[in-house]
């Protein structure tokens, strides 16, 4: 009796040992999530009938302008994104998808946006920004729900500011810096 009382611990002991392990291990696996921080300028032009426009209405409420403060007025957009504020520093990427204004108050915009990444680090990689934005006011941060290559499973947030604004040609240089994290 005695004999076999000893092995049959050690079995359970080890057992234990090998759950507790996988278990670290599982645990440890969450904290592999790399996090990356970028500061990208998004070159936004919204003359809505210039031939270079980035931004432009595509459907609203019959009768009512389609304005960015219109509640229901639905704007496609595929801004460039660039390296510094200087319109010509080197493109980064897209800014692809859409904007409904989607406060009644005309003060919130739902931003639906990939970031399809052109540069030579993340060229085929996608962010996939998504939530309403305060859009009137100084920083607006919007979470980051998805990616891919690169950037798969990430999640995060970005905040948006208006880094200059030409009246003339209604270009916007928006600031976006993002912090995600990603396997
Ligand atoms: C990214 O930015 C956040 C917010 O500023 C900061 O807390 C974090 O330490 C930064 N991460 C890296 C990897 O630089
Ligand atoms: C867009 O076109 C307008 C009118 O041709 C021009 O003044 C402006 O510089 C252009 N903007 C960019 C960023 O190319
Ligand atoms: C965005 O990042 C820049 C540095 O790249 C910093 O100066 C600026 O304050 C940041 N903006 C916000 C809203 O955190």
């Amino acid at each position: 009796m005695a004999q076999n009382f000893l092995p049959k611990r050690v079995t359970s002991l080890f057992l234990v040992l090998v759950v507790a392990t996988a278990i670290y291990l599982a645990k440890a696996a969450d904290h592999n999530l790399k996090e990356t921080n970028l500061s990208l300028y998004f070159q936004d032009i919204s003359a809505f009938s210039a031939a270079n426009a980035t931004v432009i209405p595509v459907a609203g409420i019959a009768g009512k302008a389609w304005t960015f403060t219109q509640f229901g007025t639905v704007f496609v957009t595929d801004d460039f994104i660039t390296e510094s504020a200087d319109p010509n520093s080197p493109e980064v990427g897209r800014a692809q998808g859409m904007y409904v204004t989607a406060g009644l108050d005309g003060l919130n915009s739902l931003v639906m946006i990939s970031i399809v990444f052109t540069n030579k680090e993340y060229s085929g990689s996608t962010l996939e920004i998504q939530g309403v934005s305060k859009q009137f006011e100084a920083v607006r941060e919007v979470s980051v729900v998805g990616g891919t290559g690169k950037f798969r499973f990430a999640r995060g947030y970005v905040t948006f500011e208006t880094y200059s604004f030409h009246v003339p040609t209604h270009h916007a240089v928006i600031r976006c810096n993002m912090t995600v994290q990603h396997y």
